[in-house]
């Protein structure tokens, strides 16, 4: 769709898949004495039309499918370029891949593209259980440090026995795609809240605790870590994560994969990405807050042997406004040089500090700086009724899901 396409399609939409449709609403408003164009409705829902089970795979402040299934499938064609700067567990280039576009994913943080490859490329399940039935298991081993607050002795020789196996397969560089895939099963796996994952109840998949806390923990609630066979739950991800993809499709997958890149880059200057050659980017950058990323990661930074100090310092985890504000404006220069003449940026930011600073009103001008056309802010909110007080709502605490998303044109 061109920008007057576009246009009409989002003031003319009406959800169909809703208890409650309505009329997209535009608001007309200056930030700085920009003109900023708002369009609010539920443009996509993350309810009744399911995304592609590949894509799940719990990572930090992950967006669903369905954000960058809107703006691939209405702003480019096959083939187009479709780039995500912050790619965090792939969902855009996933996406892309799915439709048949081409796509670039770039994550300072070599885990983004450990969780991601392995799915542009799906091996199928008799492949990964031949695999993992040749790989020996050893009960009996054991970590450097103490695991124990986390894992049954048995399950942490299984996950040490693995460990060792796909290093020195990659060491070796003899690694395949059918290993890259358990190594992004098991990364998965490590540690979360059921019996779907190696380790005895703990923080959600995304974040890892101490071992400290996880002690409290365990203390707190009356459990000792029960014995898991990893490899059982590697089979059983691995066809849940299949299961919506038929042979046909992983084979198309396959041939796609060929045109995707993953870079792992500072966001600021991706090198491996040619001048103008973008149709399409979405993304969604670092918001200002602050994360712990070290004690995130700690175990999953260890099973895959990536250096956590090294990670640590590269990431970008801004606390003050004024310099995010910086740093995003260095981004879109990057952004600005990648994209096509009549391509497209949408770039999702949300609310912080409980709602005092929307962050997409301050990337209207950063955008706009770097030389793209601002189109608007489409702001998809499920499920709401006309009466709703939509603009009172903070999607972060309403707990909603709410996405707010800058776009941006290049002509
Ligand atoms: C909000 S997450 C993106 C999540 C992604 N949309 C998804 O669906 O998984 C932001 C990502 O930015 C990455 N990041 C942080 N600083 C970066 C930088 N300077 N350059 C590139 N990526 C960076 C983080 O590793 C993280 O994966």
């Amino acid at each position: 769709m061109g920008v007057d396409e576009f246009y009409q399609f989002l003031i003319s939409h009406t959800p169909t898949h809703t208890d409650n449709p309505v009329e997209t609403i535009i608001e007309d408003f200056q930030v700085n004495s920009l003109p900023i164009k708002k369009f609010v409705n539920e443009f996509w829902t993350s309810r009744q039309r399911q995304s592609n089970s590949l894509h799940e795979i719990s990572y930090r402040a992950c967006f669903k499918a369905q954000l960058p299934n809107f703006f691939i499938t209405k702003l480019t064609s096959p083939e187009d370029l479709v780039y995500d700067p912050f790619g965090g567990r792939g969902t855009t280039i996933i996406e892309a891949n799915l439709r048949s576009r081409r796509g670039v994913s770039n994550d300072i943080n070599p885990l983004s593209s450990i969780l991601t490859k392995p799915r542009l490329a799906p091996p199928e399940i008799h492949e990964i259980a031949d695999r993992l039935n040749k790989i020996e298991f050893d009960k009996t081993k054991s970590s450097d440090f103490d695991l124990s607050m986390f894992y049954h002795k048995d399950t942490e020789g299984e996950i040490v026995s693995l460990r060792h196996y796909l290093n020195s397969r990659s060491d070796e560089g003899i690694s395949d795609t059918i290993d890259d895939w358990i190594r992004m099963v098991a990364t998965n796996r490590l540690t979360g809240h059921s019996k779907g994952f190696f380790s005895v109840y703990t923080l959600p998949p995304n974040q890892a605790t101490s071992q400290k806390n996880q002690h409290k923990i365990n203390i707190r609630r009356k459990q000792l870590p029960e014995y898991r066979n990893i490899k059982e739950l590697i089979l059983r991800k691995s066809s849940s994560l299949l299961k919506g993809t038929s042979k046909e499709q992983r084979l198309k997958l396959k041939e796609n994969a060929v045109y995707q890149r993953l870079c792992i880059e500072d966001a600021r200057h991706v090198s491996q990405i040619n001048d103008e050659t973008v149709k399409l980017i979405v993304t969604s950058p670092p918001f200002l807050d602050i994360v712990n990323y070290k004690d995130d990661n700690w175990l999953r930074c260890w099973f895959n042997s990536i250096d956590l100090e090294e990670i640590s310092k590269k990431l970008t985890v801004l606390s003050s406004l004024d310099k995010w504000i910086d740093f995003m404006q260095e981004v879109f220069l990057d952004l600005y040089r990648v994209t096509k003449i009549g391509g497209w940026v949408a770039f999702e930011v949300g609310e912080v500090r409980k709602g005092k600073i929307k962050l997409d009103e301050y990337i209207a001008p950063v955008g706009e700086k770097a030389g793209f056309n601002l189109f608007g802010i489409i702001i998809n909110k499920q499920n709401f009724t006309k009466t709703s007080n939509i603009w009172g709502i903070n999607n972060n605490e309403a707990g909603t899901n709410t996405n707010r998303i800058v776009v941006f044109y290049k002509e």
